[in-house]
């Protein structure tokens, strides 16, 4: 069992226990619940371990507040490590509650209860799964002046490393009251010589990772557009200083939650770190009605001794098993085509048919009919909300055309935003009361569009039938589900402003959960302007999602290495787009943009049709290359290798059959040194055969700097460091096979 009840000094205490974490958790003197471990593994802990790691008070300094007197003369509440905490009674850091109305909530130990297996949040939010080895405590406190429960939910998925929090806090008295903050997850840890990392940016520059040491005050990262957002992913890392991909300790935290949120990151003059991870409190105020219950989001945490390659392992392997839906677990994601780059708005049937068809001829599995299908929609100012073919591009419908692509015996699959509206469409001439503003505002429009009000249950059945109907009319495979507005004007006729971005975010979770939960053969593919809702909530529902809107692979070297740290390479979609970049006006070699993007759910995302030879070729030879390596690509052991210099980048991936790596160098140097590529974590004295690969897969620089492109290498000599061939030009990527012999 994953979790040992024991007996501390004041009351019960809890031992949760990973192979290599344990979390230790006790009762305080006053009923509050204390975090007295949250790291390396304690092993057997007994009631002497809980006893040795209880803090002692001796004396109360100055004016510190006692919450109890009498009862504990020198406990403050603002001086010990809580695991949950609200305001009013000493503890002046960030709570992880508040009630409207209220200046103190103190919730003191009431019950508790072991449970096997996990216990879920409650639908439509999303819940992790767990493994063989997962069990759930529950410790219920309860304010009695204000007559409210909470339990704070811990499940311990124990064969991945992984605790998942939630809180839940209930009304048990006769009158509402008004929950303005309720956050999943409270935990205070020493705080001495931390630093954060969180993945921020905006469109077409998600994820770049942020580094900074934690000193005395909050750092707080949030979103309040309404989605996870670009801005501000919800998954946080903390790690000791100057901790490396290999060494030092390091914590994460993430939201399984796509709507806005908050983490504060609060260093005290106790020199303990507060971290807060919920929903965010701005403008958020949930009437509870007595007897009512609210449940926050999931929240994932996980700690590693073995630096932030170990904490991304334990991660990767838990959204891979526990996260992603079941039908999409470590199966292998097709390889597909995408008409955006390619065409745009413009195709009609005809060529489609010849896209999927060139598609087809190079390997692809899969092709994608992205925006333009439907309505009048020729740009992007009509029609979202008329999911009917486009009588004009496509006369025999989409039943047709979906037929004609598989007989190519490729997939198809279709792009839909459903959670907007076009002004210019029937479905807002037909319901104008559907699209989401504030009575006696005009609402704002972001990319032309208006969000549809999914707080309202007619819009969301509306949705449901719709898009259930297209998805059953026409053999569609894949969804690309993107959105591309953030939130303004947020305002429901179903339900209180304070509400309404909860609701509305559990709105969209009903949608997915009733188009794609009767349809699990259906791979979902979400998207937000690309990368602006990457989030553990849509990976629940869809098991990838499209990264970013640039494809230019230098850019999205730093956008997948910044996911890399909390998403495995599975969810990250990521395609071969044409050059120079649409986004950046960047030249790059082909193989280069197919070293970035295979290291992803790969795709293409330019026009097949008009390629030369050459590139044909080479595209045919790559997706041959990457279907025989791909469970590999996306399933294997995924690790940022810590190269010399800023100017490059360096991965591998590997499982029991192979592995893979791959160095980019983004700028050549003047007077180039030379560049090693050292792969540690190899079989020591395992035989391989390493092969690397250039442009074209060979390379005739390489060939003039004496470096034979295959050769025989132990472990320890991969682990020693391979010398790479110094082949001149920017934006050279070169990937490694390293295939066991024998
Ligand atoms: C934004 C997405 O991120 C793109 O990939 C593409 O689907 C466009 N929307 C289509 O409008």
């Amino acid at each position: 069992m994953a979790i040992h009840t024991l007996n501390g000094p004041h009351g019960p205490a809890w031992h949760l226990a990973t192979p290599t974490t344990s979390w230790l958790l006790a009762i305080g003197p006053l009923g509050h619940l204390e975090l007295l471990h949250w790291g390396p593994t304690l092993g057997q802990a007994s009631d002497v371990d809980v006893a040795a790691l209880t803090p002692q008070w001796p004396y109360t300094p100055g004016v510190v507040v006692v919450a109890d007197e009498a009862a504990a003369p020198t406990y403050s509440l603002g001086r010990t490590t809580l695991a949950w905490s609200g305001p009013g009674k000493g503890d002046y850091r960030e709570p992880g509650v508040e009630v409207a109305g209220e200046n103190v909530v103190d919730l003191r130990y009431v019950r508790h209860e072991v449970l096997e297996g996990v216990v879920g949040a409650p639908a439509p939010l999303p819940s992790c799964d767990g493994d063989d080895d997962t069990a759930t405590l529950v410790v219920t406190l309860a304010d009695e002046v204000l007559g409210l429960e909470c339990d704070l939910v811990f499940t311990v998925a124990a064969a991945h490393d992984v605790v998942v929090r939630r809180t839940v806090l209930r009304n048990v008295c006769d009158v509402a009251r008004t929950v303005t903050r309720l956050a999943a997850f409270v935990a205070d840890v020493p705080g001495v010589g931390l630093e954060a990392i969180t993945l921020d940016g905006e469109w077409l520059r998600e994820a770049h990772p942020h580094r900074r040491a934690l000193e005395p005050g909050t750092v707080s990262i949030g979103s309040v557009t309404g989605g996870s957002s670009a801005e501000h992913n919800p998954g946080v890392v903390v790690c000791e200083r100057g901790a490396t991909e290999t060494h030092g300790r390091a914590w994460a935290t993430n939201l399984v939650w796509s709507g806005n949120h908050r983490t504060a990151l609060e260093l005290s003059w106790t020199q303990t770190l507060r971290w807060v991870v919920g929903e965010h409190p701005q403008g958020f105020a949930w009437e509870l009605a007595p007897g009512d219950e609210l449940s926050s989001p999931e929240a994932v945490t996980a700690y590693s001794a073995g630096g932030l390659g170990g904490l991304s392992t334990t991660l990767h392997r838990f959204v891979d098993d526990c996260v992603v839906p079941a039908a999409w677990r470590r199966r292998e994601r097709p390889v597909l085509f995408n008409s955006w780059e390619g065409s745009y708005f413009s195709f009609d049937h005809g060529r489609v048919v010849e896209m999927a068809r060139a598609a087809a001829g190079l390997g692809a599995e899969l092709f994608v009919l992205d925006d333009g299908w439907f309505g009048h929609r020729d740009d992007d100012t009509t029609s979202l909300g008329d999911w009917t073919a486009h009588a004009g591009k496509l006369p025999d419908g989409l039943a047709a055309l979906a037929e004609e692509v598989v007989g190519l015996d490729v997939g198809f699959g279709l792009w839909f935003e459903p959670e907007a509206v076009s002004p210019d469409s029937d479905l807002y001439r037909a319901h104008p009361d559907w699209a989401v503003r504030v009575p006696g505002r005009e609402p704002s429009l972001a990319r032309h569009e208006l969000l549809l009000d999914l707080c309202n249950p007619d819009v969301r059945d509306h949705l449901v039938e719709v898009l259930g109907g297209v998805l059953d009319s026409a053999p569609i495979s894949y969804v690309k589900w993107d959105m591309n507005r953030k939130h303004s004007d947020a305002g429901s006729p179903t339900c209180p402003a304070g509400e309404f971005h909860r609701r509305w975010t559990l709105g969209l979770y009903d949608v997915l959960a009733r188009v794609f939960g009767p349809r699990p053969e259906v791979l979902l593919e979400t998207c937000s302007s690309g990368g602006n809702r990457f989030d553990l909530g849509m990976l629940a529902f869809g098991p990838q999602i499209w990264a970013s809107d640039c494809t230019d692979p230098v850019e999205r070297q730093d956008i997948q290495t910044g996911l890399s740290l909390l998403y495995p390479p599975s969810t990250m979609g990521a395609h071969v787009a044409a050059s120079p970049s649409h986004q950046t006006a960047r030249h790059t070699p082909l193989e280069t943009r197919f070293a970035v993007a295979a290291f992803g759910a790969l795709g293409y995302e330019l026009d097949p049709t008009a390629l030369s030879d050459d590139d044909a070729a080479a595209i045919r030879e790559q997706i041959a290359w990457y279907k025989e390596r791909r469970a590999t690509f996306q399933f294997g052991r995924f690790r940022r290798l810590e190269p010399p210099q800023g100017f490059l980048r360096q991965w591998v991936v590997d499982d029991d059959a192979r592995a893979i790596a791959v160095h980019h160098r983004r700028l050549v140097p003047a007077a180039d040194l030379g560049h090693r590529l050292v792969v540690p974590g190899l079989g020591a004295e395992r035989p391989y055969l390493v092969t690397i690969r250039g442009e074209g897969g060979t390379t005739s620089a390489a060939e003039l700097a004496g470096v034979p492109l295959q050769f025989p290498a132990s472990g320890s000599l991969l682990a020693a460091g391979l010398s790479l061939p110094l082949e001149m030009g920017d934006h050279v990527s070169h990937l490694v096979d390293i295939a066991p012999l024998g």
